[in-house]
């Protein structure tokens, strides 16, 4: 059998530092937010370079909630990339929304933003933009596109931890106009 992700692989590095932090909170019995979160969520703010950051279970659960948060009436569209996770689309469609899927630049893999504009309508809230492979969309063609349209933008940066776009970081939530 051919392994398709062989973790213990790419945990190997991290094994014996992974090992002395469970074992620490395991010791403390505070399983759920707690010290560690909270140290966590500051020192990521600061290293992506936004005010807040939230921690949460998984990268499902960072897609829904602020799918969730802006409130868009059941069955809003949110454009997405055609080629990505399935997490992202599962996220969309867990929020009551309308996966909208564009095809990806066959240069990067990531979304088009050529092919963005064709599938606006009326209904359209939002695009969800995902950085594959580490690598960022073009995100000053989207962002013009989401400002002229009055769109939401959300990051999915699942893969994307710590690579930048015009020497800014990824982030997973972008308000355009606010969250
Ligand atoms: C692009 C992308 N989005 C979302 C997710 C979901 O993250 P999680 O498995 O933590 O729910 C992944 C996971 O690999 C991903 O690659």
């Amino acid at each position: 059998m051919i392994e398709y992700e062989k973790l213990s692989e790419v945990n190997k590095f991290f094994k014996q530092d992974f090992i002395t932090a469970f074992e620490k909170f395991l010791d403390k019995g505070w399983y759920i937010l707690g010290e560690e979160v909270a140290q966590f969520e500051k020192e990521f703010a600061a290293y992506i370079g936004t005010k807040h950051c939230i921690g949460v279970a998984n990268g499902l659960d960072a897609l829904i909630l602020p799918l969730l948060a802006w409130n868009f009436e059941p069955g809003s569209e949110v454009i997405v990339p055609s080629n990505t996770y399935i997490a992202t689309i599962l996220a969309i469609i867990k929020a009551g929304l309308t996966p909208i899927l564009v095809e990806p630049d066959l240069q990067t893999y990531n979304i088009n933003p050529s092919k963005i504009e064709e599938k606006i309508s009326k209904k359209t809230k939002a695009i969800c933009v995902v950085h594959l492979y580490g690598k960022a969309c073009n995100m000053q063609i989207i962002m013009q596109i989401a400002s002229q349209y009055n769109l939401k933008i959300i990051e999915d940066c699942a893969q994307s931890h710590g690579a930048e776009y015009q020497e800014k970081k990824n982030r997973w939530v972008w308000g355009c106009g606010g969250l």
